[in-house]
């Protein structure tokens, strides 16, 4: 990739939000802190309301050190950071409120627009933007998902973001992707030996990705409610996940070498179809339950009312290549589970042939690779292993983990554990879109999660009810259990 020049200023756009304050400015804060940010590097926050740039460096002062943990502020990081933040109260949307940023980014020359707003205005900011000169070839513009709610509508917000920039200059983030874990499947197919001549399916029996929450929909209802598990977690977040564990090895970590071998994964999913829809998938809805030991309500008391809104989605997905032909892989995330786990499995097949006795024939496991992505990061391979000792008819064998904890094996600043933001900001300030999603990643999923989401309406398939703090309907445990298979709980 020929070198960028680095962003001088961001603009983030629905400063005052909710993703703003939670997530964008301590990742801009950490990286600050990192020393990542160059010295004239600008951050100016814009939203409707009319707000004094102290008011506001104040508001996010308390957003910045509510992540700040047993740490809290450093003081003096805080004061350089404060020095760089400004607000401009201003309706981005208006050729008007665009010029008032023009004003306020005065001769940067690298702008981030950072759109952390309702996806329907992404068109008009964009036009705003261009009508006021600030759409230039050096212009950087991050997208936040959902890009639309099913294929039609990504493409109507996707081709009015195109009227004024180029792919190139467009960053779609999927937060997903800046995870440290996320990136490590990376390093672990692709920079050992070991596991590539194994990774397909003559070794592998099926794969398991699983991103259990604990948390329900609460206040978040007016957006889930339209888009529920499948369209929320899914299309995104699951389905890149899919893509980094079934790709092609690309030949570099050029943005687009990868990108071109996700959407080939992407293209290979098996359509799912009315007619087996029953069969390969599974809709819940969390009804009052306990969750970590405290009643939690249900989704339709949350939501005032009942609603045929899906917070757990169990999937079985098909890869039509020649890598995974066979390969299942089984797919589950819901809200209101019992534990907070993100994590993928690929069980490997049996031994062809067992050379032990009855006794030790029976302990046999086949291999198994975790790759735990939250709450802890941990990889671990699980080994047949001989327990240690005599016994009586020979030797019994064990499954043990050889296992990689990221926690244990590093420490020191480059070991804390850091918002998946921060890593893909810095990648919008280089300018490397390797982390980001193109646009025909998300059109692609699109069309393939309209299919189920059309399948679904089409058999009239409703959510069956789980209790909060269940591992979802039990129709999800038939789905894996129809192959001979169970989840790893
Ligand atoms: C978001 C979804 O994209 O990801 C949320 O909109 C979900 O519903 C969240 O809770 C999960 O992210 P993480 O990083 O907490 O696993």
């Amino acid at each position: 990739m020929a070198e960028q020049p680095l962003a001088d200023v961001i603009v983030l756009f629905g400063g005052t939000g909710d993703l703003a304050q939670r997530m964008l400015f301590p990742s801009l804060y950490f990286l600050d802190a990192d020393g990542f940010l160059a010295d004239g590097f600008r951050i100016i926050a814009t939203a409707r309301a009319e707000m004094s740039r102290e008011a506001f460096r104040a508001q996010v002062k308390d957003a910045v050190g509510g992540r700040g943990g047993a740490s809290g502020l450093d003081e003096k990081v805080w004061a350089r950071f404060e020095a760089r933040l400004d607000y401009v109260g201003a309706d981005a949307t208006t050729p008007e409120g665009a010029a008032e940023l023009k004003v306020a980014i005065g001769p940067a020359k690298t702008p981030i627009f950072y759109l952390a707003l309702s996806p329907s205005i992404y068109g008009r900011v964009c036009a705003a933007l261009a009508a006021a000169g600030l759409a230039t070839p050096q212009t950087r513009i991050v997208l936040e998902k959902p890009i639309g709610r099913d294929l039609a509508s990504s493409k109507v917000i996707n081709g009015a973001v195109a009227q004024v920039f180029a792919e190139e200059s467009i960053f779609r983030i999927d937060h997903y992707l800046g995870k440290e874990t996320v990136q490590n499947l990376l390093a672990l197919r692709f920079a050992n030996v070991l596991f590539e001549p194994l990774w397909n399916n003559l070794t592998i029996d099926h794969v398991q990705i699983t991103v259990a929450e604990t948390e329900g929909v609460g206040d978040r209802w007016p957006y889930y409610d339209e888009y529920g598990a499948l369209r929320d977690m899914v299309q995104n977040h699951m389905l890149q996940l899919l893509c980094l564990v079934a790709m092609e090895p690309p030949s570099d970590m050029e943005p687009d070498s990868v990108r071109d071998e996700k959407v080939k994964v992407l293209r290979s999913l098996r359509p799912v179809t009315r007619a087996d829809v029953q069969a390969v998938s599974v809709r819940g809805q969390y009804t009052a339950g306990v969750v970590s030991g405290e009643s939690a309500a249900g989704y339709a008391t949350e939501r005032g009312q009942p609603s045929e809104t899906d917070t757990f989605v169990a999937l079985r997905v098909d890869i039509d290549n020649w890598r995974w032909a066979g390969v299942p892989f089984f797919l589950r995330t819901g809200k209101r589970l019992p534990e907070r786990r993100t994590q993928i499995a690929i069980q490997f097949k049996a031994v062809p042939h067992s050379i032990f006795d009855a006794a030790a024939k029976a302990d046999l496991q086949a291999n198994r690779l975790v790759i735990d992505l939250q709450p802890d990061e941990d990889i671990e391979l699980l080994m047949m292993n001989k327990a240690p000792g005599l016994s009586e008819g020979g030797m019994r064998l064990q499954s043990l983990p050889l296992s990689l904890s990221l926690a244990k094996a590093y420490s020191g600043p480059n070991a804390r554990r850091r918002i998946a933001y921060e890593r893909l900001i810095l990648d919008v300030i280089a300018g490397n879109r390797t982390l980001f999603v193109r646009r025909d990643e998300v059109e692609r999923a699109w069309e393939w999660i309209d299919g189920v989401a059309d399948a679904w309406r089409e058999s009239g398939m409703a959510p069956k009810p789980y209790a909060a703090g269940s591992w979802g309907p039990s129709g999800a445990f038939a789905l894996i259990e129809r192959s001979e298979r169970a989840w790893y709980d």
